[in-house]
């Protein structure tokens, strides 16, 4: 059982990261098999509407963008994805839905690279956003047929500087449940 984690800020090591290592720790800590993919090292190009994931019967994404290789294996080796963006101007980042709109088209064509897998995500924001953000990238999961935990409140922190988020305990605390909610889902679905 696996858990590819994605990060949306181009930020490394800031606060999103933070808050998928708090998540992956728990998940590993279940047993889980954890991946970490940070779009600040691979910048994804946006989708171009080429309809050439509709071409065909591969599994693939005809755009050539090194940064992007890679990435449709590694979700179809997960049965778990976490997604975390930090809120920009009240959104998820331009990263984050490139990376998204890629997979989630090439996965309108081949529904099993998402259906019946485990989604989850973590928002920071430093003030204000973060429950847009965080309905933004639920709706991705849902309209994919995938499977949605829950946490004890919803996923968002609050952090501006690098490393802010860890002075929010509560929102640490939220994404600690998320990750064992997930892990136990992630069990259940694997019996
Ligand atoms: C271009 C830009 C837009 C932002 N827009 C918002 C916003 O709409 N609401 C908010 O609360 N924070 C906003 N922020 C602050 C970030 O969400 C915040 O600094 C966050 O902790 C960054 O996460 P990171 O460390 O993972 O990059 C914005 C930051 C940037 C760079």
């Amino acid at each position: 059982m696996r858990v590819l984690a994605i990060s949306g800020s181009p930020r490394r090591n800031g606060n999103t990261d933070i808050l998928i290592h708090t998540a992956l720790d728990v998940l590993a800590a279940e047993g889980v098999e954890t991946d970490f993919l940070s779009l600040a090292d691979h910048p994804v190009k946006p989708c171009i509407a080429c309809g050439g994931c509709f071409r065909g019967d591969e599994v693939r994404c005809v755009q050539k963008d090194p940064a992007f290789d890679g990435i449709l294996d590694r979700v179809a080796a997960a049965q778990g994805i976490l997604v975390g963006s930090p809120v920009y101007f009240g959104s998820a980042t331009p990263q984050t839905m490139a990376l998204l709109d890629r997979i989630g088209y090439v996965a309108r064509r081949h529904p099993d690279l998402l259906r019946r897998k485990v989604g989850a995500a973590v928002v920071v924001a430093r003030r204000a956003g973060q429950n847009f953000t965080f309905a933004q990238l639920n709706y991705f999961f849902l309209i994919a047929e995938m499977i949605v935990p829950g946490s004890n409140y919803w996923n968002v922190a609050f952090g501006r500087e690098k490393g802010q988020v860890q002075n929010d305990t509560e929102g640490l605390d939220t994404v600690k449940t998320l990750a064992r909610n997930m892990a136990w889902l992630m069990k259940k679905l694997d019996g």
